[in-house]
């Protein structure tokens, strides 16, 4: 029988004083529950203040501001034309990526996802695919929102070699058949850094070196998705031959040497909770096939977000994401980030938590396969919704990417695709919880590993067929077949 209130959490959940959670954690299990039955289990609906566990939902916009940003939010200009935070801000986006910003195009947007629509839609045309190492979420909707085939191409080694490095990186074999055979359908190639459908794996220099050249050979201009450029750089620095001695914003300068553009969202490593951008190099490649791109671009930024200088921002934005990008390219911040993401993945690992190795960035990430491994959960039944769904009785939030996030279903032929990988995420909020709260979070998770066979499986009640379904979607809990242990869970929901 499923006990959500015998199992042992020796690290209690603790006041997170710099989150909104309420300080004495007022919500008992029984709250949460009706809460979460009125959301339809689905964790985006559920209400934050209700997770004094830890909220593990999203590493993006999460972070907690460092002093140094709120000081620079204060001087924060909100002209409508050419605030004087916009020339700070294009002054530290040349430093820390290295580009001239006089030879680049830059977009600001409200978000990365409002940056690659406004790309997706003015390269937009018949029968194009864009390669990528993986898309997220958000990107490939994007993409497909314009007809356009986004193909994941991430590389082999993913499940070869559970050591692997760099598991981020783009099949650069894949790429070159691809290329050679439809190089006239692909205006550009994506490499995501770090890879976060794909674990939050980090992509070598070497990947992205081999990626211009392959593009360089066919013609074809390459951009990064960027929202991770600064962890992705640590881990050349720690973990690729020559790097060692390299210093971070080194490094993160010569990822995007690479790059005729970037899209970024700057609430990951801008460390900022809103932004995100557009750039392209002004002698780019785009523009042979696109030769009105900038217009078109500037056009759709004014018409959609704001005047260029601001860009869908508020000046006060403006600051905290110079200051955020100054600080996040900093070895000593980097370290206690990546180290304290690593530690919680080793913690989870020794509590026998079947994790993605080596950890990623930004988050750990649970392979639901294994985790249900001998227990009667199929892929279609969603079980990584129900682990993510049960959690909020703990007052802790994961997130679904695996079958239900990454698959389809088709009401016409009822046919369902699930994606290669399955996996529940556990991202890490920048600056934000201690190490002792990832560890209350990771004793939840094991108190529902241990009980895995009595795990109910998620039944979408709506929306199994909607593009991005996971935000939207609802489901009732139903007992695993053989198990007719958590009724009450069924009868709660029904
Ligand atoms: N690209 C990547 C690799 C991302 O991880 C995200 C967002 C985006 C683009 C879009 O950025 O949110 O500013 O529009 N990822 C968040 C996440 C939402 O939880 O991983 P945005």
């Amino acid at each position: 029988m499923l006990d959500l209130t015998s199992f042992e959490t020796p690290h209690h959940p603790r006041s997170h004083v710099n989150s909104l959670v309420r300080l004495h954690n007022p919500f008992t299990e029984d709250q949460r529950l009706e809460a979460a039955i009125k959301a339809g289990w689905n964790v985006f609906q559920f209400p934050s203040e209700m997770l004094c566990g830890g909220d593990l939902l999203s590493d993006s916009g999460t972070t907690t501001m460092t002093t140094e940003q709120f000081s620079a939010l204060v001087l924060g200009d909100e002209s409508y034309g050419s605030n004087w935070g916009y020339f700070q801000l294009l002054e530290t986006i040349g430093e820390t990526f290295g580009i001239d910003t006089d030879e680049w195009e830059i977009y600001l947007f409200h978000q990365a996802r409002a940056a690659e629509h406004a790309l997706f839609t003015h390269i937009a045309g018949e029968d194009l695919i864009v390669p990528a190492n993986s898309f997220f979420d958000t990107t490939r909707a994007n993409a497909e929102a314009n007809k356009i085939d986004a193909r994941d191409l991430v590389c082999q080694n993913f499940n070869d070699d559970p050591d692997y490095p760099f598991k981020g990186n783009l099949d650069i074999d894949a790429l070159g058949q691809l290329l050679e055979e439809h190089c006239e359908q692909i205006p550009l190639v994506i490499s995501t850094i770090t890879n976060n459908t794909g674990g939050g794996q980090p992509v070598s220099m070497e990947n992205i070196r081999a990626t211009r050249a392959l593009c360089d050979a066919h013609g074809i201009p390459f951009f990064l998705d960027a929202c991770r450029f600064a962890e992705n750089a640590w881990f050349i620095k720690e973990r690729e031959e020559g790097y060692a001695d390299k210093s971070v914003a080194a490094i993160a300068k010569e990822e995007l040497s690479f790059c005729d553009g970037f899209t970024i969202s700057f609430k990951k490593d801008g460390l900022a909770n809103m932004g995100g951008a557009l750039a392209i190099r002004k002698d780019s490649r785009l523009t042979e096939r696109y030769p009105d791109i900038f217009d078109a671009l500037r056009d759709h930024q004014i018409l959609v977000e704001g005047h260029p200088t601001y860009g869908g921002l508020s000046g006060r934005d403006i600051m905290t994401i110079t200051v955020g990008l100054q600080t996040v390219i900093k070895e000593e911040y980097l370290k206690g980030r990546i180290g304290q993401v690593y530690e919680f993945g080793a913690y989870l690992k020794k509590l026998g938590i079947p994790v993605i190795e080596p950890f990623g960035g930004h988050a750990v990430y649970i392979d639901m396969d294994r985790f249900f491994e001998g227990t009667s959960m199929e892929k279609g039944d969603f079980g990584g919704i129900s682990l993510t769904a049960l959690l909020l009785l703990k007052g802790v939030r994961l997130c679904e990417l695996g079958a239900f996030a990454f698959g389809t279903y088709d009401p016409g032929t009822e046919n369902e695709t699930f994606p290669p990988r399955n996996f529940v995420r556990a991202a890490v909020p920048r600056n934000k919880y201690e190490i002792q709260d990832l560890y209350y979070v990771a004793d939840c998770i094991k108190g529902l590993y241990d009980q895995r066979d009595s795990i109910p499986k998620a039944v979408p009640v709506w929306g199994k067929d909607k593009a991005l379904r996971h935000f939207k979607a609802r489901f009732e809990l139903v007992p695993q077949s053989h198990n007719a242990a958590v009724k009450q869970y069924a009868s709660a929901v029904s």
